[in-house]
């Protein structure tokens, strides 16, 4: 097929990339003009939020350590209080998706330049997608002021996420450049991008559930991350992410599981509409059915592939089924209700596409 017209932006974004490349932090915060930096954390990864302390010495102005997933906004207001009262002029965020997005709520408020350290394969640190909780409700929205300034991808970092989480994530990630293939807006750099990264974790997920901290596959897996995490940040997304985005919102079901779980039957949904989307994938996971190859993909590999099996309640389905027919997104085949419909079921019964 010929080249489509396309509109293409970069985004001025530093990425130092390698196995001990956290070795280059105090470079990177000085290369950042800062001088005194609030390291951020989960609760249960304070002990890395500690040594990134130690290592910044003078230049770390303290450890903020209750990242949780949706970012509160009382945790936001917590965090950012914290950083102006310690004269915080950048953030560094070790962690996944959640502890990113924390970063992100207090750039959003405070314009902190931040430096992310991604040790999951979500990808939050390349877009400029934002996501705080209030009251119940996820408000979403997009700013480059949030997007990090700079990201080290050290995949020593990563080596200590569990095999199960290690590989629900790097499908979460493989979602990201699977819907934007067939993005309303994609373009042939991210398309490149997409293929590339889906390959790189296609053959690194196995290498890690069979050697939990295998270094190639780590490495691997990280760049595979990266790829994906950059089409995420550069275009639309579809059906897939509005499905996972009203499970996760309305049903509270685990971000990365869920992504998991749904992108077979969101491909399957959308192959035959997306013909040239699905070899791509297919190709990159060497297979020739590209839902199928995702299915098997997470099966084999011990992921969870039915709804059932984390929490959510077929009861729940029509309710699931009518919040995904709202506020569409755009998507290569038309929304129609009893396919969904049955999309779910397939889902939550985790039947082979
Ligand atoms: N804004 C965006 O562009 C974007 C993109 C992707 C995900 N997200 C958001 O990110 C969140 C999910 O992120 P996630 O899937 O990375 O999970 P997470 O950040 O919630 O992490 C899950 C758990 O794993 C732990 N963990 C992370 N890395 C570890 C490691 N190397 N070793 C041991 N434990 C580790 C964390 O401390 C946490 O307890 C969701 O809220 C999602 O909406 C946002």
């Amino acid at each position: 097929m010929s080249v489509q017209p396309f509109v293409y932006s970069s985004v001025p974004q530093r990425v130092v990339f390698g196995a001990g490349s956290l070795q280059h932090l105090a470079r990177e915060i000085d290369a950042l003009g800062a001088r005194r930096a609030l390291v951020l954390s989960t609760p249960e990864q304070r002990p890395q939020a500690e040594r990134i302390a130690d290592m910044l010495g003078a230049h770390a102005a303290g450890v903020f350590d209750r990242a949780v997933m949706h970012v509160p906004i009382e945790t936001a207001r917590e965090a950012r209080e914290v950083a102006q009262r310690l004269g915080a002029d950048c953030a560094v965020a070790i962690g996944g998706g959640s502890t990113t997005g924390l970063g992100k709520a207090i750039a959003l408020d405070s314009g902190l330049p931040i430096l992310a350290i991604p040790t999951t394969y979500a990808g939050s640190e390349m877009t400029p997608i934002y996501g705080i909780t209030e009251a119940g409700m996820k408000k979403t929205g997009k700013d480059f002021r949030v997007l990090p300034r700079t990201v080290i991808y050290d995949p020593e970092l990563s080596a200590s996420l569990p095999v199960g989480m290690s590989v629900t994530s790097g499908i979460n990630a493989i979602a990201h450049a699977a819907e934007g293939l067939y993005a309303t807006d994609a373009n042939p750099i991210m398309d490149l991008m997409a293929q590339e990264g889906i390959a790189a974790l296609g053959r690194a997920l196995p290498a890690i559930r069979a050697s939990a901290k295998d270094p190639g596959a780590r490495s691997d897996a990280l760049y595979g991350a990266w790829l994906c995490g950059t089409v995420l940040g550069n275009v639309g997304m579809a059906l897939h992410h509005k499905l996972c985005h009203t499970l996760g919102g309305s049903f509270n079901l685990p971000h990365a599981e869920t992504h998991t779980i749904v992108l077979p039957h969101a491909l399957a949904y959308n192959a035959a509409a997306a013909p040239e989307a699905m070899a791509r994938i297919a190709k990159a996971l060497g297979a020739g059915n590209a839902a199928q190859a995702v299915f098997d993909l997470a099966r084999d590999n011990g992921a969870p592939v039915a709804l059932r099996d984390i929490g959510m309640k077929e009861s729940d389905l029509d309710l699931a089924c009518a919040h995904a027919l709202t506020n569409q997104y755009p998507n290569p085949r038309p929304l129609a209700r009893d396919a969904i419909r049955a999309l779910l079921q397939n889902a939550w019964e985790g039947v082979r596409p």
